[in-house]
This record gives C-alpha cells, sequence and structure tokens, in this order.
C-alpha cells in the first residue's frame, strides 16, 4: 500500500550504495518469502485483490445493478462468489475487512500503480470540455480537484493560470511535480484526499472536477470560491445514484451549463458513457 514518502536524511553517499545494494537484495527476500507466506494461508496481496475487484468484479456488478448497489450490498455479492470460487472464510472475512476500513489507502494504491503503468487506458490530454469552458478567460487561481497525474493542471498552468491541487495518489503528484518542473511551470500540488484538504476562503476562481467529486460537504468547498469564481465539473453519471444528483450539488450556484451526453469517457477504458457537463458560477 502507498505510504508517504520518508525525508531523505544526510548519509554519506558511499555508504548508502553499499547499504542499499545489500539492503534491497535483503528487503526483496525479506518480501518474497511475506509474499509467499501469506499465498500459503490463501492471501492474495492487497494490490493484486483490489485491482480484481475494482475493475472486474465492482464494474459489472454495478452496471448489471444499474449503478442501484450500496457499497454493503457490494460486497455481500462479493463474498458470496468468493466464496463459490472456494476461497477460505478466514481470506473472504480478511478481504471485507480491508474493504470497509482500509478502502482510501487501496485506492490511492490502486490510482497510484496506474499513473506509473505506461499502459494504462485514460485521456492524457487535457480534458476537453474544461479546454472549452476556460478558452478566452482571464487565466486566475484554480483549483484541480482529485487533479490524478496532473494533465488538467499542467494545461491551466500552461494557460497562466496558478494551479492548486490535491490528490491522495502519491504517484500521480510527483508525476505531475516532475513535469510540471520539466516545463517550468509551478504546481502547488499536496498527497492528500479532500478530507485533509485545506480549501480556505474565496480563494480560486475555477474549481476543476474532472472525473471527480467532492466527498466532504460541498460547502466546504464553495467557500474556497471566490465571489464570480466557477465551477468545472465532467464526469459519469454513475458517480452518484441519482442521474440529476450532482446538478443539485450546485443548486446554491448559478448554473451556466448543464448537460448529459453520451460521449467516449476520459476514463472508464475511453468507452462511450453517458456524461454530465456542468458549468456553475458564484454570485
Ligand atoms: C478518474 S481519476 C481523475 C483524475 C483527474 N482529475 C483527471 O481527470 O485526470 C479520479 C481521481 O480522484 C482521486 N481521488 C479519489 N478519492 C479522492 C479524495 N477523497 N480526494 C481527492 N481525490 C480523490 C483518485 O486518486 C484519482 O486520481
Amino acid at each position: 500500500m502507498t505510504r508517504r514518502l520518508k525525508k531523505r536524511g544526510s548519509v554519506d553517499p558511499k555508504i548508502c550504495k553499499q547499504w542499499s545494494a545489500r539492503s534491497a537484495a535483503t528487503l526483496a527476500l525479506l518480501l518474497a518469502t511475506l509474499l509467499c507466506a501469506g499465498r500459503a494461508f490463501g492471501q492474495k496481496p492487497e494490490c493484486e485483490f483490489y485491482y480484481e475487484y475494482r475493475t472486474v468484479f465492482l464494474e459489472k456488478v454495478q452496471e448489471e445493478n444499474h449503478w442501484s448497489l450500496t457499497n454493503e450490498q457490494v460486497f455481500e455479492k462479493y463474498a458470496a462468489k468468493l466464496k463459490s470460487d472456494g476461497i477460505s472464510e478466514s481470506e473472504i472475512a480478511r478481504r471485507l475487512r480491508l474493504l470497509r476500513t482500509e478502502h482510501a489507502a487501496l485506492d490511492s494504491d490502486y490510482y497510484s500503480r496506474y499513473y506509473l503503468d505506461s499502459n494504462a487506458n485514460f485521456n492524457h490530454a487535457p480534458n476537453r470540455f474544461l479546454m472549452e469552458m476556460v478558452k478566452g478567460l482571464q487565466p486566475g487561481v484554480a483549483l484541480d480537484y482529485g487533479m490524478g497525474q496532473g494533465r488538467n493542471s499542467i494545461y491551466l498552468a500552461s494557460l497562466g493560470w496558478q494551479v492548486w491541487g490535491f490528490d491522495p495518489a502519491e504517484a500521480g503528484v510527483a508525476i505531475a511535480q516532475r513535469q510540471a518542473k520539466d516545463l517550468g511551470l509551478t504546481l502547488h500540488m499536496a498527497a492528500v484526499p479532500d478530507s485533509e484538504y485545506d480549501f480556505g476562503k474565496e480563494r480560486f476562481d475555477l474549481i476543476l472536477f474532472s472525473w471527480t467529486m467532492p466527498l466532504v460537504p460541498i460547502q466546504k468547498v464553495l467557500d474556497s470560491l471566490k465571489p464570480g469564481g466557477i465551477v468545472v465539473m465532467e464526469c459519469g453519471t454513475d458517480f452518484l445514484r441519482s442521474r440529476n444528483a450532482m446538478l443539485h450539488l450546485f443548486d446554491s450556484l448559478e448554473i451556466k451549463h448543464y448537460e448529459i451526453v453520451r460521449d467516449k469517457s476520459d476514463w472508464e477504458g475511453r468507452r462511450e458513457v453517458d456524461i454530465i457537463r456542468l458549468v456553475a458560477k458564484k454570485q
């Protein structure tokens, strides 16, 4: 699972080199032993089972049920499937416990791995709706909410926006920072989930939700928008169970644009899905 990177200390590089060669071998051996021990007890590494659960099981079962199932209903179906696959009771219990208690960590690890995978199938170019919506706007201060590997942050920064952003997937934030540095751009990024982000008050001219949505009370987010500032959002209709629920999340703002269209997703395997596109302005 992804953990925060430790700060580098000031160790002699030669000692460090010898140590790292020896310790890397020891560590590899230890990891292999632990992994084998886990497998011997019928345990699947967390990243492996969560990848299968998220990309195969969850998608299929939610699609069959028109994205109407609660987490607990999905877990129940998952447990039944594992049982029919002959997985031991203790392993089923372990996976359900992890899904219930470590979901955020499993998910940020999943996204970190995804961003590091050169074959990952998502739109690496900036979001097209965002590009259309900021065309001709005076650059100001933007927040990229759940910025992933920074494709949209980099785009906004290249137009002259001051860009702030956050995402719990550490590898994504690191990729964005590296790319920004290579391009001579500055990004203000944090590797945290929204629940740990300090939004502040009336800071942003633009808040972008590109295939993300707020998981904290919406008022906290809207308070950080300047008067006259806008929210730009694109996501799938499956993000919330009720089709127009996302629109009502922004009821306190002036809705400038709202549509649900069938189009190619930036995510979701680049399939055609029902997509919400919304722009809302704070008075
Ligand atoms: C489908 S990706 C979209 C990434 C990016 N906005 C883009 O369009 O390229 C969803 C992102 O939301 C992030 N995420 C998940 N939970 C989050 C949370 N609680 N707060 C902020 N970001 C979160 C994930 O780590 C992932 O990078």
